[in-house]
This record gives structure tokens, sequence and C-alpha cells, in this order.
């Protein structure tokens, strides 16, 4: 019997492969699945389990229930300059994940192409493939992690239906600027095609970069989707509550995608995510100095050691370029040279080339990622130590 031939075209993520090769190898750091090891807010646990014990334990609505929307259209008209309809413009599901998979459902027809950026978050191209659309892959460049205008405006033909864009940036921490989200925006609106972009770390910025959104230009208000989730801005990637703001039109296809996919996200914590959404000022700029320090720690250990950091901008992951490293260690490409740090280091990475649609335009690149606490990455730069920079080495 023939099994799905969609499926046969992906493999399951390294990136979580990762994670449980750390768990055979007792005392190595995880710097490999980006998921904190710290608590999650004290207040925010509290209205979960008050949601619980009130017995709100039914299903909620399928697209959400109310006050959560209601936070949601609060804090998007707040940080993102994004006007939204609770009842019209926002579907609350499992996760920024089935926010993607339900908004792609939602759009895609046969035939369609699907523009994304990479190195990638590796769930867009199974995403892609499992709604039925062709992918079309344009590079950011290393240093800065930027794209060629000219490149990605031949890319756009009559069959372009969506460009996933994520900003700030998982793997390479770039955050877009806003002459760039402008460019896209007229290509979108000449070509007709939706912007869908991901903007789960928009709250974790660096060094004065500033976080946009493209569906707050007023051209795009009926051709962007703009997804995101409590699962980085709160530490809560375990609850698995997200939400996608579309127009109207293409909220009524993604509520419909939603409710046969999942029928909601889990009704207690939907309660205690709508208690994060109400949390001021002072906890944002909490979040955005821990990961500064973070960053700057995990950036500093780097340096000392022969691999070569890019500095993130946003986001809370930074890329290595291992060439000379790897050469030194006659790693034969990206995935060998995680496995030989985890084996010899102490540390799961992700491999690069889990990054990109060829394989081997990632097989001198390695992730690192610092949603850690203090501890756990100064352990980090104790091991790291191991493979401190040698006299004459790059
Ligand atoms: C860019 C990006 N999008 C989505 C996700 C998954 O988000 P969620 O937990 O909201 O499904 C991740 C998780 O690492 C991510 O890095």
């Amino acid at each position: 019997m023939e099994l799905s031939r969609i499926t046969r075209q992906f493999t399951e993520s390294i990136i979580r492969d990762m994670t449980r090769v750390a768990l055979r190898h007792p005392g190595s750091i995880n710097l490999a699945q980006g998921f904190p090891d710290f608590p999650a807010p004290e207040p925010i646990k509290r209205a979960a389990i008050e949601a619980i014990q009130n017995d709100m334990n039914q299903y909620a609505v399928t697209w959400g229930i109310t006050p959560l929307r209601e936070g949601i259209a609060t804090t998007a008209q707040r940080y993102n300059g994004i006007e939204a309809d609770p009842d019209k413009n926002i579907t609350v599901t499992c996760g920024s994940t089935e926010a993607m998979m339900a908004s792609l459902k939602a759009i895609i027809n046969p035939g369609d192409e699907i523009i994304i950026f990479e190195p990638f978050y590796e769930n867009y191209g199974p995403d892609c493939l499992l709604s039925g659309a062709t992918p079309r892959y344009i590079r950011l460049r290393p240093p800065d992690w930027s794209f060629d205008f000219e490149e990605l405006e031949r890319l756009f033909n009559h069959n372009t239906k969506a460009i996933v864009i994520n900003t700030p940036n998982n793997p390479t921490g770039k955050v877009f600027s806003e002459e760039e989200l402008r460019f896209i925006a007229r290509l979108c609106v000449e070509h007709d095609a939706i912007a869908v972009t991901d903007e789960i770390y928009e709250h974790i910025l660096y060094d004065n970069h500033r976080h946009v959104s493209i569906a707050s230009f007023p051209e795009m208000a009926e051709n962007s989707i703009t997804i995101n989730s409590i699962s980085k801005t709160f530490s809560l990637t375990g609850w698995r509550v997200g939400w996608a703001i579309a127009s109207e039109r293409i909220t009524r296809e993604i509520r419909k995608v939603h409710d046969f996919l999942t029928v909601g996200s889990a009704a207690p914590l939907q309660h205690g995510a709508a208690f994060a959404l109400t949390l001021e000022e002072d906890y944002y700029r909490w979040l955005s100095e821990f990961y500064l320090n973070a960053r700057d720690t995990l950036y500093q250990s780097l340096l000392e050691t022969d691999l070569r950091p890019y500095k993130p901008a946003g986001a809370y992951y930074i890329m290595c370029e291992c060439s000379d490293f790897m050469q030194r260690h006659q790693s034969q490409n990206s995935l060998d040279l995680a496995y030989y740090l985890v084996k010899n280091i102490g540390i799961a990475t992700v491999p690069g080339s889990s990054f990109y649609s060829v394989p081997g335009y990632g097989q001198f690149q390695i992730r690192f990622c610092f949603c850690k606490n203090p501890q756990t990455l100064h352990q980090a730069k104790l091991y790291l130590a191991k493979i401190r920079k040698t006299a004459g080495s790059g």
C-alpha cells in the first residue's frame, strides 16, 4: 500500500530530534530546541490553575475565548499598529504552529507557490507541502542576513500566493527592516499575494532594533496574516496557545480549517494566556533585559572558540560559521559536527543543514539557542572552553 506521497517529501524535525540526542547524553546541555529551562511567570500559571479549578474545562468557543481575543486585539494595536476586531479578525489556535498550517490550508490552491526565506524555521517547508503548494526559496546572506531585492522580485510570478516572513528570525536573529518589508508589501500588492508573518519573537530585540509588522501598512490589510503565540514571549512553549490575525474574509476560512484540525486550544490555558496579555510594560522590559544578558553571555563564550558566531539582532539563537573548526576535526558536514559537539563538548546544537532547502548550503553552520537561565549558560561557557581558540586559528 502506498502511503502519502507528500509526507515522503520531508523528514522528522531535526531540531526536536537533537533534543532526544541530548537526552541520550546525560550531563549534556540542550542548546538545540528553543524552549526555556526557567520557570514561567507565577501569576500566569495561577490564572490557568484558577481556570481549571473554576471548571473552565470543556471545549471553548472554537476560535478562542472572548477575553483572549480581546487581549490579542489590544496588544496587536499597542505593539504592532494592527487594528483587529476580536469577532472578525482573530482565530486562537494550538500555537503558532497550527496558526501557520491553518492559514496556508485556508489560502492555497493546487499550483500555488509560496516564497520562503532561507535559512528558515524548519516547519515552513513541510507546512507548504502539506497545504499543497510548491515552495520557492530565497537566500538570506550573512553577515547581516540581507536578501537581494531583484532576486525576490524575479521570484514573484502569477502563481505566487504567499510569502512567509519570520521576523525577528529563527535561526539567523535577523530583524526585517521597514524598507525590506515595504518592498515585500509592494510585491504582494502587485501580485495579489499574501504575506504570512510569524512574529513570535517580536518582544525579543537587541541594540535598538525595532519590530515592524507588515500588516500595519494600510495596503496590506487584505493581503496579510499575522501569526503569534504566547510560547516565546511568556516562556510557555508547552501550553500551545497561539493565534492568527487576518481580514474577515481570510479569517472565515482559517476558522473553518482550525475547527476541523483541532477544534480548539486548551480552554483553561486560554484563560491563562488572556491574563498574560494583560501584563504591563515592566514585564516586556524584564524579558528584553534577560535575553540581552543571555545573548551577550553566549555570544562572548562563542567568540572565544574556533566557531565564528553571527551576532543576532533579535530572537534567541546564534548561528555560527564552523568551516575552520570542521576542517580541523574532520567533520564532513554540520550533522557530523552537531554529533561531535554533543558527544565531546556536551552541548546539543542544531546542524545548519536543517535550515536550508539544499542541506549543503548550511553544511558549515550550526545553531545554538540561549533561552536558558544564567547558570546553564555559564556551564555552557565552561564546556565551550574545551574548544577555545588556539593560537593561529581563525
Ligand atoms: C519561528 C518559529 N515559529 C514558530 C515556532 C513554534 O511556535 P509555537 O510554540 O507557538 O507553535 C517556533 C518555535 O521554535 C519558531 O522558532
